[in-house]
This record gives structure tokens, C-alpha cells and sequence, in this order.
């Protein structure tokens, strides 16, 4: 019998209205457009507005669109897991509440953490789910409502995030497509330079952590840079390489979205030519766990099956990987 590989079979995304412009920030803090621009490559992004409103809103309007494109049941769906950095709360999962608000009754579910490269994790965890045979539908949500941790006083990090949703299915194919490879790893002495220092159980949270501001996104830039850049070129070429794969079978690099120097140079070392490679941190920012599969839903039209597709992320943690996958399906 072939092997059975987890295949993905449709995608969904969801992005909210409110755009957070470069031009907005330069009124609330000591920045401008040029800089951002050059610096990043993001000109806007978008932001979640409403009383109540959180990652599993976004994750839910998400499944929607897949579900209605595919014409599926929720209550066909088996597993769902998110992955997000910014769950609606530190328990229950993200994962639960959007089956919930989506009716998907038949499912369980589970939320990885895994800061920027949560989405990748979580693919990687799922594929095992359908490789193995226990279950035919599974959903992989990236959920990110960025704005919530980010402190809009620090011109550091304020300019780079934004919130997203997207999801994709993934069910067994036999005919060779789908996820062929992965590579995953972490190094948690990075820490230190990326993360949210209150709130957990080092730090609960109190008026100090609060009047500290501790809640919000602590980033050191250069050092997290430097370790994005070479780490996320670096398992892009050692996928290609053990799949003996030339920059000409590639269809399509598909980046994590957090700076655009560090997606250029990614596809500099793969080898690839501009337009492989996805791009689109110009309108959303870094939304994290949402960047790859919105890449997907942006370009499914263009996607082809066959295609060989690499997707790379590097994140907070530190956390990093990347995936070889053949592209199963011919968007129609
Ligand atoms: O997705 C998860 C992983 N995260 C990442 O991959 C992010 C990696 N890091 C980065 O993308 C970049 O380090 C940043 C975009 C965060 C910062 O860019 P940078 O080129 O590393 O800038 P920098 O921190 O070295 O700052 C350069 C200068 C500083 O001024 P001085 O000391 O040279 O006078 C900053 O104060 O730019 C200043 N600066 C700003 N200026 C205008 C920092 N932020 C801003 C700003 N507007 N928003």
C-alpha cells in the first residue's frame, strides 16, 4: 500500500478591516514611514477592533470561508489545532472555543505554542494524525490578535504586528502529495529576547507587572535578526538539499513574515527568484502564527498541484523549521 501523507486540501484566511497605517503611527509615536518601510518592508497593518473580540473570532471566520468553499460539515471536522501566541485566554484552548463557535461538535482539539513558528509546529503535529491513520480531517488554524500584547508607546515593535487568521485542511492523499518533510527545532536559550515576561506562573500578573507594562511584547531586534536570518535560510537549504531539490523544482517559498531582509535573504540562499517567493508582510505586518497560511489563501489561485512548496519560519523561543510539501489540488 503508498504511503499515506497528510495532504493540504483547502485554505481559509481572514483578516479584520481596521488598517493601521505607517502614516497612522507616525501620529501616535517617534517613527515614519521611510524608516519602516526599509527597515521592515510593511506599510500597513491590520488591526482587530470590537469590545470582546479575540483570536478565536478571527480562527472562526477563518474555518468559515474553508468550510463553506469546500462545501464541509463542521461536525465532519475530527481535530482542530491552533496555533497562537495570543490564545483568547490562558485556558481553555483557542482551539476548543473555536469548534465552539463554529459548531464543530465531532472534534477535539488542542493550541500549540510555538511563538512565530506555532503554524509550522502545528502542521507538523497534525500531519501525524492523518499519516497514521486516525483521522481523515483535520484543521490547522494560525490565530493571532497581535494587537492586544503589543505596547503602542514602543516604536521598536508597535510597527511590526498585526492580527490574522487563516487555517488549512489537511486529509490523506496516497498519490505521493502533501507534507513529504519537516524539519523542527528550538533553542530555548533564546528567551531571553523574545517574549512576554508577566503573566505566567514566574510572574503572575499585579499592579506591578502591569505598571511595568510586562504584559506586552519584549523584543531585543538585532540579536533575534541575526539568529532569524541564519537559522530560517539555514533549514530552507538543508530541506532542499535532502529532497534534492534545485531552486528550479521549487514552486513557491512560503516565509513567515517578520521582516522583509530576512525573507529576501532566505530566497537569496535558496537560490530563488523574486517571484517565488510569497510576500505580502507589505499589508499585514508580522501577524505570527497567521503569516504562512494567509500566504496560501492569498495565492491559492496561483497555487498548482505538483508544486513543490517550501515553507519556513523562524520565531520567539527561539523556535524554527520548515516544510517540503506537493501541492495536492488545482484551485478551480
Ligand atoms: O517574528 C518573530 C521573530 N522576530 C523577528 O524576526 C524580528 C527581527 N528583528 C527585526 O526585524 C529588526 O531588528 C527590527 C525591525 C525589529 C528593528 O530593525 P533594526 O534594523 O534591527 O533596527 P535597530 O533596532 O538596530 O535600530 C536602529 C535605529 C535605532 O536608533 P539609533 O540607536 O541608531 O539612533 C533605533 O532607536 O532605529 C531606531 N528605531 C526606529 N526609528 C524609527 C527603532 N525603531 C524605530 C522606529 N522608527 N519604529
Amino acid at each position: 500500500m503508498q504511503k499515506i501523507h497528510a495532504a493540504i486540501t483547502a485554505v481559509g484566511g481572514y483578516t479584520p478591516d481596521y488598517i493601521l497605517t505607517n502614516a497612522e503611527l507616525e501620529t501616535m509615536m517617534d517613527t515614519n514611514d521611510e524608516w519602516i518601510q526599509t527597515r521592515t518592508g510593511i506599510k500597513e497593518r491590520r488591526i482587530l477592533k470590537g469590545e470582546g473580540l479575540g483570536s478565536s473570532d478571527m480562527g472562526a471566520e477563518a474555518v468559515k470561508v474553508l468550510l463553506a468553499k469546500k462545501n464541509i460539515d463542521p461536525k465532519e471536522i475530527e481535530l482542530v489545532i491552533c496555533a497562537t501566541a495570543t490564545p483568547d485566554m490562558l485556558f481553555p484552548a483557542t482551539a476548543n472555543i473555536i469548534c465552539d463557535k463554529v459548531g464543530m461538535t465531532n472534534a477535539w482539539g488542542y493550541d500549540i505554542s510555538a511563538a512565530c513558528s506555532g503554524f509550522l509546529f502545528a502542521l507538523t503535529t497534525a500531519s501525524q494524525f492523518i499519516e497514521n491513520g486516525r483521522h481523515k480531517k483535520v484543521l490547522v488554524i494560525g490565530a493571532d490578535k497581535m494587537s492586544s500584547i503589543v505596547n503602542y508607546e514602543d516604536r521598536a515593535t508597535a510597527i511590526i504586528f498585526g492580527d490574522a487568521a487563516a487555517c488549512v485542511l489537511l486529509e490523506p492523499d496516497t498519490d505521493g502529495y502533501g507534507i513529504l518533510d519537516t524539519i523542527t527545532r528550538t533553542d530555548g536559550s533564546g528567551r531571553t529576547y523574545l517574549h512576554q515576561k508577566a503573566g505566567g506562573s514566574v510572574k503572575p500578573a499585579s499592579l506591578e507587572t502591569v505598571m511595568n507594562k510586562e504584559h506586552y511584547i519584549y523584543q531585543e531586534g538585532q540579536p533575534v535578526f541575526k539568529f532569524a536570518v541564519k537559522n530560517m535560510a539555514d533549514v530552507s537549504a538543508e530541506i532542499m538539499e535532502r529532497n534534492n531539490l534545485t531552486s528550479d523544482d521549487i514552486a513557491w517559498l512560503v516565509p513567515h513574515q517578520a521582516n522583509k531582509r530576512i525573507i529576501t535573504a532566505t530566497g537569496e540562499r535558496m537560490n530563488l527568484p523574486a517571484e517565488k517567493v510569497m510576500i505580502n508582510i507589505d499589508k499585514y505586518g508580522n501577524t505570527t502564527n497567521a503569516t504562512i497560511p494567509l500566504c496560501l489563501f492569498e495565492w491559492q489561485e496561483r497555487l498548482h498541484k505538483g508544486d513543490n512548496i517550501v515553507l519556513a519560519a523562524f520565531g520567539g523561543g527561539f523556535t524554527w523549521g520548515s516544510i517540503y510539501l506537493k501541492w495536492a489540488y488545482d484551485t478551480v
